[in-house]
């Protein structure tokens, strides 16, 4: 408690430093800065402050900037590569440490690609966090076999041997994906009606996984997960887990909001999810885990069902779909460096290329990302790193 105290102090004086900084003027490094004379009334925050451009530093007082990877694609000094160690600070597995690849048949852990991706982040000074260690997905089917004791106890081994692996080396664990219900309708409310809910026979299983991550390594700081946390409803119910938990005082350190967002969503509504967890008062932090911004805005039959997907771009972006993603984005950056409980944004993956949206919810050109197909940067990009840069 202490800790999360000093640090969020620390996070306001430092964005206090950032709002006196944005008095200067002129952007793109420090060089030109002279003596601040100070002002008898605060400016106000209309941009970043003046960075060398690269991601990691315009934030560098605000939180860590990362991204979500795959082994293969940052292996050989590939040129993703190249763009993480300079532009981001952290990485995610993008899903090899998810249980289908750890432990693809019972009794068998396998933590070779998790364990590359360690290594990688350590010879590249990069911070690396562990996604996740319970989903109703992609988790193999024997997890959900034999009794409810049964299945707790393969649950909580799971757990424990895969936190304890990576002990001291992952130090943040988006522990629990997706528990929260997205229908508003059910028995089960708020939470998802889900394999695992069934197999629990209630929401325990939230329990036994932040308890036993929590007891194979205490240091490692453990996030609950969720999408859309933009949106009321689902906040309400998020909000209504993340209480409980902390009023039963089950390890929790934060909320992680997936923010896989399309050109409708506002800023405001992201800036509204980490007031939300804010206002609890329980000493959580805020991340930005999954950031991507589609330029698709399918009904939620295309989710489900592939059908009335708006229709594919192909290789004709419009300029105006990708400057009225760098202004969502330019207004979501401005709002999050005021949130002092926001420790971290990560983006789902670096270019358009290799995002999950041009697969899910069905096969079609997106253009989520900060970098182009040819890995140049994007408007959204020069948005965020150059407040001069007029969209
Ligand atoms: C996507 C990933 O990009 C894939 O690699 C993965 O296997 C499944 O789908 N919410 C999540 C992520 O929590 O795990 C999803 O990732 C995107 C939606």
């Amino acid at each position: 408690m202490v800790d999360i105290d000093a640090r969020q102090r620390l996070k306001l004086l430092a964005g206090a430093a950032s709002a006196a900084l944005w008095g200067c003027s002129g952007g793109g490094g420090g060089s030109d800065m002279g003596p601040v004379t100070p002002s008898p009334t605060p400016p106000t925050p209309t941009g970043f402050q003046p960075s060398d451009g690269l991601l990691r530093n315009t934030f560098r007082n605000n939180f860590t900037v990362g991204a979500a990877v795959q082994t293969s694609q940052v292996s050989n000094n590939s040129a993703i590569s190249d763009i993480v160690t300079s532009q981001f600070n952290t990485i995610v597995s993008e899903f090899e440490m998810q249980p289908n690849i750890i432990a693809p048949t019972e009794g068998m852990f396998d933590f070779s690609a998790g364990d590359e991706l360690v290594q990688y982040a350590e010879d590249n000074g990069l911070e690396i966090h562990g996604h996740s260690l319970l989903w109703h997905e992609i988790t193999p089917d024997y997890f959900f076999e034999g009794t409810r004791d049964e299945i707790k106890a393969r649950l909580q081994n799971y757990v424990t041997t895969v936190v304890s692996h990576f002990r001291g080396k992952i130090s943040v664990w988006y522990a629990l994906n997706e528990v929260v219900d997205s229908t508003g309708v059910g028995t089960t409310l708020p939470y998802r009606n889900s394999n695992w809910y069934q197999a629990a026979g209630g929401p325990e299983y939230i329990d036994w996984v932040l308890e036993a991550a929590r007891a194979a390594d205490p240091d490692a700081k453990l996030y609950i997960n969720e999408y859309t946390t933009e949106l009321p409803n689902k906040r309400a119910r998020l909000i209504q887990v993340v209480e409980d938990l902390v009023a039963r005082d089950i390890p929790l350190d934060g909320v992680g909001h997936q923010c896989h967002l399309i050109l409708q969503d506002t800023a405001q509504s992201v800036l509204d999810a980490i007031d939300a967890v804010d206002g609890l008062f329980a000493g959580l932090s805020n991340r930005i885990t999954e950031l991507d911004v589609s330029v698709y805005s399918d009904p939620g039959s295309c989710w489900e069902n592939g059908t009335n997907c708006d229709a594919d771009y192909g290789s004709n972006i419009p300029e105006s779909v990708l400057d009225s993603q760098a202004q969502l984005l330019r207004e979501l950056f401005n709002g999050l460096i005021l949130k002092s409980s926001l420790d971290s944004v990560t983006f789902w993956g670096v270019s358009d290329r290799d995002s999950w949206l041009n697969t899910s919810p069905v096969t079609r050109s997106n253009y989520p990302l900060l970098y182009d197909r040819n890995l140049n940067v994007k408007t959204g990009f020069r948005a965020i790193t150059d407040r001069n840069f007029v969209i």
